[in-house]
């Protein structure tokens, strides 16, 4: 049983990942600004656990909220690094704060590690967007990591390369997680997304579509060369990328890593087009959606999905749920919102 710093941990992955640990046996610390979430994700957790985590506002790009939490907690085994700014436009708009908040936070967690117990497992969240449009299909973790479409995108990018320096200096082990496409909630819809103001993602914009809360859902682009002219992704469900978080700090905390600093795909491997989803979510829910084309989106790759034999044979972490089973999660946690 480990003690298991998650920070971010009140946010979307970071409470399933709570939820996973504990139920895994592992005593969470969750830390949280609450920036892009709400404290009752507390509630949330422990409705399906049983257990209320310790928790703390703090904010990690702060040197003395670093400082305190390290102060008070000498006695972490792993940490896994959730706590980030995450919305693409924002970060066109607002790249310093993206830079300050996604860097700084990275850069005072590894010089506490550096300073202290070097030995403590890092798990970094970071994301498919590293690897653009890659050439080939599906993407392994080999290929080639292009300059970055956004802010926010570089700072996933720069967090790597930092991560990779104080690995090979400071004698740190980490793993760095790029996750594709996260969609769904918990299926007991007791913690979820909570997507503030327009969603900017495919999943939140139908399931507030399909609620009433917005009108129409826009279809970025159907003029791409894909079976159906729409974009394809690999959609996973929370969950399973929650489970591939815990085996990641037990590899490193059983010492199995067989490289200091080691980099995963978290992906289903089946890439969906946004028409796919559409379709599997009218059948999942029973609904029609109200939708329409519109223009691509600037930035928007036409297609990426994970290879995962890396993660699969050296973590044995494969996704087991179906896109339907996501999204059929995604909608009762959206009409669980609805209620509050
Ligand atoms: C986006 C980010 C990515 C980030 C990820 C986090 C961009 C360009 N990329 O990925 O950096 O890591 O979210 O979850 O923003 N779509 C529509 N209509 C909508 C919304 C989306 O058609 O209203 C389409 C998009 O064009 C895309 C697919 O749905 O083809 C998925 O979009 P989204 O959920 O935003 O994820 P990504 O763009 O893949």
């Amino acid at each position: 049983m480990a003690k298991i710093l998650i920070t971010g941990g009140l946010g979307y992955i970071g409470s399933h990942t709570a939820v996973a640990l504990i139920e895994k046996g592992h005593t969470p610390v969750v830390v949280d600004n609450l920036s892009n979430t709400r404290i009752d994700v507390l509630e949330g957790i422990e409705k399906i656990t049983g257990v209320r985590p310790e928790f703390h506002q703090l904010d990690l790009a702060i040197a003395t909220d670093v400082a305190y939490l390290f102060r008070t907690h000498n006695d972490l085994d792993g940490i896994i690094h959730f706590a980030a700014y995450k919305a693409v436009g924002e970060s066109v708009a607002e790249p310093l704060k993206y830079y300050n908040n996604n860097l700084t936070s990275l850069i005072y967690l590894l010089q506490e590690i550096a300073k202290g117990q070097r030995d403590i497992p890092f798990i970094f969240s970071s994301s498919c967007t590293v690897y653009g449009q890659a050439k080939d299909l599906p993407i392994t973790e080999v290929a080639p990591v292009v300059p970055a479409e956004s802010p926010y995108g570089n700072t996933k990018q720069i967090g790597e390369e930092i991560i990779k320096d104080a690995v090979a200096a400071n004698g740190i082990k980490a793993i760095a997680l790029r996750y594709f496409n996260p969609i769904g909630a918990h299926e007991s819809a007791a913690i979820g997304e909570l997507p503030l103001g327009v969603p900017q993602n495919l999943i939140p914009f139908v399931t507030q579509t399909a609620a009433g809360i917005r009108e129409q859902l826009s279809i970025f682009g159907n003029d791409y060369p894909t079976r159906d002219g729409t974009a394809i992704r690999d959609y996973i469900h929370v969950v399973d990328l929650a489970e591939a978080h815990i085996i990641a700090v037990e590899r490193l905390l059983a010492q199995e890593n067989e490289l200091p600093f080691e980099v995963f795909n978290l992906g289903t491997g089946e890439g969906s087009t946004v028409l796919e989803v559409v379709e599997a979510f009218e059948r999942v829910s029973g609904m029609k959606l109200n939708y329409r084309f519109a223009p691509r989106r600037p930035g928007d790759v036409i297609a990426a999905y994970a290879d995962t034999k890396k993660v699969n044979e050296k973590l044995g972490w494969k996704a087991k749920r179906s896109l339907d089973a996501s999204l059929a999660s995604a909608w009762a946690w959206q009409q669980r919102l609805g209620k509050d």
